[in-house]
């Protein structure tokens, strides 16, 4: 018998009565200037997001992006480069993001607003051809003196390329008689934001020095995902939820973010900065702080990242023994044999670096005072799941005591973050037939059964928000220090520790170390990474 069944609740042939989405209004005038113009990030999500942007009509008009490398190419092949990499998403069978075929004069409407600057980001020469590129972009595109400025770079530039701009009076927003800024100036900073409570805070002394806090964009890409947005939809929309959100009916949390892919050709990254530094400080304790905070009084930023910072706030530092680490060893992800990651591209041969981490968090507040939350996030992992899982508090089993029940199955609620996006509800129903007996069901909501699916990279919320300078959905300076505050113990620690790394075998759901953690606070158990198969 299966211990589990499914009780399907599909979206109706009719759109819900809110699916009619509204239109965004169209973002200020503006240039982007993407530094690292030829970079991963930049092809694969920066500029799609800019493409779907545009197609979707929510890029302004007087648009114009320039693009800044080192490597010496004209702006042909630069947009040549980017076309081909838009159009390797045809069909992607690999990827989330796919598109049936490229709008082609909706691309042409952005290659015509691209402008192509080379030179060296570390060399102030460089900022006099921007001062002249961001000239010609405003004269040409109508841009109106807005510019955005995206660190697509490695992190260790992020302070220089601020100091620099800075230098040649870019991030000035010339203020206007009454005051008030004439146009605007914003930077994009993508993470790592630091390696440590003491980088973080010197980066930030440093950039501050340049720009003031509000012209700042911290990017933690989970917070342009949907489904990490619509956590704070869920709970407070719903009267339902609120009231058992909390320690007296919720036994614990589980935040997973396992892959499949392994370090690709991010060697040299990872070497440096691991599982732990990769993903918990920012990522999983963007899920968690969704999950964990207080309503806010408002949807405006200010009241959104206060509550958010104030979780992180009431988080004690981890203590090192309640986090657990490993590095992937050779085996089989998704039917295909793959290497250990001592033997990826620019990985040390006797690497200790953490392609695994699990840890136990807390949250010391009257909401959630002694109720763990088991995070664990992995690379070469046997599937690729992102979910937020909440398992409630067993019901009393006194009632079924004189039946042939002998065991209560705990209600889980999970939340699916990505891939297969959605809710589920898992709850004990009386399986029919003469005799007592219980069988655990679920109820499952999935977003592909309610609402078409608009191909997107994630990024174009955040690029949208920078656009029109909402800050909600970026960390704060106060958010970001605290996350190092609380991963920083263990940090230290397994710096210190030269003992050889435990492995786990790739396509598995992670070393015995992690099963080990969770068991630790009694009978808890980690839920399989891989879901079981959707019937259809
Ligand atoms: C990035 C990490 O920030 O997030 C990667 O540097 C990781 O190592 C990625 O693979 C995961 O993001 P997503 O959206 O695929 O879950």
């Amino acid at each position: 018998m299966p211990d589990t069944e499914t009780i399907r609740t599909h979206g109706t042939a009719q759109a819900p009565q809110s699916a009619t989405p509204r239109q965004a209004r169209p973002a200020d005038p503006c240039t982007m200037v993407i530094f690292g113009a030829s970079g991963d990030l930049t092809r694969r999500l920066v500029v799609p997001a800019l493409y779907n942007l545009l197609r979707t009509k929510v890029l302004p008009e007087s648009f114009a992006l320039i693009g800044i490398a080192r490597a010496d190419e004209t702006a042909e092949s630069w947009r040549d480069n980017l076309y081909a990499m838009l159009k390797s998403f045809i069909g992607n069978p690999a990827g989330e993001f796919k598109i049936d075929h490229i709008d082609e004069t909706v691309w042409k409407k952005l290659a015509d607003k691209m402008i192509y600057v080379q030179g060296d980001m570390t060399k102030p020469e460089l900022y006099e051809g921007l001062r002249d590129a961001l000239a010609e972009a405003d004269k040409t595109h109508h841009t109106q003196g807005n510019a955005i400025f995206y660190l697509a770079v490695a992190d260790h530039f992020f302070g220089t390329v601020v100091e620099n701009l800075g230098k040649a009076k870019l991030t000035d927003q010339n203020e206007g008689s009454d005051g008030k800024p004439q146009f605007w100036r914003r930077v994009v900073i993508e993470k790592p934001f630091g390696h440590s409570v003491d980088s973080a805070r010197a980066l930030d002394t440093q950039i501050l020095r340049t720009l003031h806090e509000d012209q700042i964009f911290r990017i933690d890409h989970y917070l342009g995902k949907d489904t990490v947005q619509a956590i704070m939809a869920f709970r407070f929309a719903n009267g339902l939820f609120e009231p058992i959100w909390n320690r007296d009916r919720i036994d614990h949390v589980q935040i997973t973010a396992a892959e499949t892919v392994g370090v690709e050709k991010r060697g040299e990254f990872y070497e440096v900065t691991g599982a732990l530094r990769d993903m918990v400080p920012n990522h999983v304790l963007t899920l968690l702080s969704m999950v964990a905070m207080e309503p806010p009084v408002g949807f405006d930023d200010a009241s959104i990242r206060t509550k958010k910072a104030d979780v992180f706030a009431a988080m004690p530092a981890v203590t090192p023994a309640r986090a657990v680490r490993a590095q992937y060893r050779a085996g089989t992800v998704l039917g295909k044999p793959v290497k250990s990651y001592r033997d990826e591209p620019e990985v040390a041969a006797g690497s200790n670096v953490e392609t695994y981490v699990a840890m136990r968090l807390e949250i010391d507040n009257w909401r959630w005072a002694g109720v763990p939350f088991y995070v664990r996030t992995g690379k070469h992992l046997s599937a690729r799941n992102t979910e937020i899982a909440i398992r409630f508090k067993q019901a009393p089993y006194a009632a079924f005591q004189d039946t042939p029940v002998d065991t209560l199955r705990p209600n889980w609620l999970v939340l699916r973050i990505a891939p297969d996006e959605g809710i589920s509800l898992q709850f004990e129903v009386k399986r029919p037939g003469p005799v007592v007996e219980l069988a655990a069901v679920k109820m499952d909501f999935r977003y592909r059964d309610w609402f078409p699916k608009e191909p997107n990279v994630g990024y174009e919320t955040l690029i949208y928000d920078v656009m029109i300078g909402d800050p909600t959905l970026f960390m704060r300076a106060d958010m970001v220090e605290q996350a190092w505050r609380i991963v920083q113990p263990v940090l230290d620690a397994w710096a210190a520790d030269k003992t050889e790394i435990p492995t786990y075998e790739s396509g598995s759901d992670g070393p015995a170390s992690a099963e080990e953690l969770i068991a630790y606070d009694g009978k808890r158990a980690w839920r399989p990474v891989s879901r079981p198969p959707e019937p259809t």
